[in-house]
């Protein structure tokens, strides 16, 4: 049985409880994050909590911990939870009022939820054969920056995807690609690699990051501008990022090949980088 923290208290999970009138129940008036751990330790942990503040900045919500108390909670989670692969899922709602009232209430303490998961990789096959995906208008709010836990536009989304038999759906906002319904989406075309900006139309990926810096690293031509629809539809090459699946290769759109319609040779020269960076800084302690 996975431990969670609520509110000040670590207890098995199925004991957990939240008032219904808790805002994040009624109103999804909440933001969260999802952190990686690898050999029992968080990765990329500064920037997860760098989003955080900025999405409680988004929502006037104050943070309810210091940097510092975040990363205490986190390693007792992880010290109280099986596995040397975890992903944590931290969530902080506005709290529960007496009332139901679209206006913030006052003096209302913040609930804060933290739990681990287990972390598997994406299935060897997805990333030897790619992933389909298909493509819709993205119908979302403008403060996609965000990462806010009122997620029902991209359940939709991504439920089409599903329904099509598809791991993803690709999102396009006049003319433009945003992001994935829960991922970053880079396109590659002439081995040049593309990523949509970072603006309030997606969010800002911490695997989104990691790709650029090791595209940088290796001299990998890369640009952050904006895509249009018909460079996604012509890729030679579209990746798929998000902290849970890493990064991986969607060899369909639509129905239609991308590229070859096989994950192509700079999505296996990406995902060794990947792979040799997370050994470097994540696996190297182990025994310290
Ligand atoms: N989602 N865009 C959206 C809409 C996402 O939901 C996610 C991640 C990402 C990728 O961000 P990162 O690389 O920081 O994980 C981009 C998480 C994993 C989720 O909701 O479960």
């Amino acid at each position: 049985m996975p431990t969670i923290y609520l509110n000040g208290e670590f207890m098995p999970l199925a004991e957990a409880r939240v008032p219904v009138m808790d805002r994040g129940f009624l109103f999804g008036d909440g933001v969260y994050e999802v952190i990686p751990v690898y050999s029992r330790r968080p990765f990329r942990l500064d920037e997860h909590l760098g989003r955080l503040q900025r999405s409680l900045d988004g929502i006037r919500l104050a943070n309810p911990l210091r940097g510092d108390a975040w990363t205490a909670l986190i390693a007792q989670i992880i010290a109280a939870n099986e596995g040397e692969d975890q992903q944590i899922y931290l969530q902080v709602t506005r709290g529960a009022d007496g009332k139901r009232n679209h206006a913030f209430p006052k003096e209302i303490q913040p609930t804060v939820f933290v739990m681990s998961e287990p972390l598997l990789p994406p299935p060897a096959a997805q990333r030897a054969q790619g992933i389909a995906a298909i493509s819709a208008a993205d119908n979302r709010w403008h403060r996609c920056d965000i990462k806010a836990t009122s997620l029902l536009a991209n359940c939709l989304l991504r439920q089409r995807a599903i329904d099509a038999g598809c791991a993803e759906t690709l999102l396009l906002r006049d003319g433009f690609l945003t992001e994935g319904a829960a991922s970053n989406i880079f396109v590659v075309k002439n081995d040049v690699i593309l990523a949509p900006p970072k603006n309030h139309l997606m969010l800002p990926g911490v695997t989104y990051d990691v790709i650029l810096e090791l595209a940088a690293r290796h001299g990998l031509p890369h640009q952050a501008r904006d895509v249009l629809e018909e460079e996604v539809r012509t890729a030679d090459e579209l990746w798929l990022t998000s902290s849970t699946k890493e990064v991986l290769p969607i060899v369909r759109l639509d129905d239609k090949p991308v590229g070859g319609g096989r994950p192509g040779p700079l999505y296996a020269q990406m995902l060794a980088w990947y792979q040799d960076y997370k050994r470097a800084v994540m696996r190297s302690h182990v025994d310290a």
